[in-house]
């Protein structure tokens, strides 16, 4: 068998790898630390989806469409009750009006899922594809499978993590079919700006190019509204903008999102997404059109979240990092120190925030998440585990108990 595997995935050498991806080499630290200290509570501030279940409210409303027979069978690109509910959404929430449910709207199996199919939908082989890092990468990926290229354009610090537009060399440009953009942005936590996608309008006129806007995060802002892409003037001639009822409402494993805008690319959007799934189930998708028309949900988990960055932030900024609250989503993203000074007065270099990373698990049992794409940075999520706001206190305070008597250097 090991000669039929496709060269995307490895080809021959298919499953014969060593090498051991971030992500496993903190679960493998973990559970090293958790056996080495069974008493101890692992503090993991690692986890990138909520910590609580969807609400009560939702839940019912699943149960009362689950029983309904009408709700059985396959959805395809059905279920005009959420496509409805979505613009009402888009136009309440966001501010964004005049969007059509019938030709502008298309449930997706999650933001993952359309990050999949929209690739399939623009690439083809030689064509590039431009993406932010650090990032979730899955539109890559899809991109490359089709024989495209990724060019990645590095969030700077300095750029408040807005990628420089300019920076893209012409020859790539003209080979260029997407642009992929986050905000509020995994993992750095950053938010665009009005300035910012008015600008990326332009580019994607000028380079005559699509832009993606994955706004899985959208909803969870800590003042204002959320800030669409849609909003921007032009951008429907040019976009689309993907939604999830993830992280926004707590329902992760419920599997919907939507994708929103430019009607000639949700139509080939469904195309594709018709020949590749038969669409989420619709008492899911119900449950969900009645949840969006509930705003105030998404509001009470943002000011949880805002309530834990709060503490968090003044948390780190005591133990020598440099932490600053970001306007949305669920992520601190803080320099990763180049070395600490521990209990013993032994001194522990990190070259990687990966080092910094497993040291903390190893040491302190304190799960955070390293990026060293563009710089050395850990992670923190604020979906730690915890039982209300005393609970929370105790959790962060839990932290700085933990790892005030080391000293980092940066
Ligand atoms: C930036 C980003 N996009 C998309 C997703 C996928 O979300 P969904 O649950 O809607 O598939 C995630 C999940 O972590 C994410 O971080």
């Amino acid at each position: 068998m090991q000669s039929l595997f496709a060269e995307r995935i490895g080809g021959r050498s298919y499953g014969k790898g060593a090498q051991i991806y971030k992500f496993e080499k903190i679960k493998r630290a973990k559970r090293a630390a958790m056996a080495a200290h069974p008493d101890v509570e692992l503090i993991d501030m690692g986890v990138g989806e909520p910590d609580e279940m969807a609400f009560p409210e939702s839940v019912r409303a699943l149960c009362e469409e689950v029983a309904k027979p009408d709700n059985r069978g396959y959805a395809d690109n059905g279920g005009p009750e959420f496509k409805q509910a979505a613009t009402r959404w888009m136009d309440r929430v966001c501010g964004v009006s005049g969007i059509d449910p019938d030709k502008e709207v298309l449930h997706s199996i999650g933001s993952k899922g359309a990050l999949t199919i929209l690739p399939a939908c623009f690439v083809n082989p030689g064509d590039v594809v431009l993406m932010t890092v650090p990032g979730y990468p899955v539109f890559g990926t899809h991109a490359k499978y089709y024989g495209g290229e990724v060019v990645n354009l590095p969030l700077t610090e300095q750029n408040h993590f807005l990628p420089d537009l300019g920076s893209v060399p012409v020859d790539k440009l003209k080979r260029t079919k997407a642009l992929v953009l986050n905000y509020p942005n995994n993992p750095t936590g950053a938010s665009a700006t009005p300035e910012f996608f008015a600008d990326v309008v332009r580019f994607a006129r000028k380079h005559n190019l699509i832009v993606i806007h994955d706004a899985a995060y959208a909803a969870l802002v800590f003042e204002g509204r959320p800030l669409s892409f849609l909003a921007t003037p032009g951008a429907k001639d040019v976009g689309v903008e993907l939604h999830s009822m993830s992280k926004g409402f707590n329902m992760t494993g419920w599997r919907l999102g939507f994708v929103t805008g430019n009607e000639l690319i949700v139509r080939a959007y469904g195309d594709v997404k018709d020949n590749s799934d038969s669409g989420q189930f619709l008492a899911i998708q119900k449950a969900c059109a009645y949840t969006l028309g509930h705003p105030e949900i998404t509001q009470k988990i943002a000011a949880k979240y805002s309530r834990r960055m709060d503490q968090l932030v003044a948390c780190l900024n005591k133990l020598g990092f440099k932490a600053t609250k970001p306007k949305g989503s669920f992520f601190l993203y803080v320099r990763a120190p180049k070395a600490v000074i521990g209990h013993d007065a032994h001194r522990t270099e990190f070259k990687t925030a990966e080092d910094a990373s497993q040291w903390l698990i190893t040491e302190t049992l304190i799960s955070t998440v390293p990026w060293d794409d563009v710089g050395a940075y850990l992670r923190f999520s604020v979906t730690f585990l915890a039982k209300g706001k005393e609970d929370e206190r105790r959790v962060v305070d839990e932290i700085h108990r933990r790892l005030g008597d080391v000293k980092f250097e940066f």
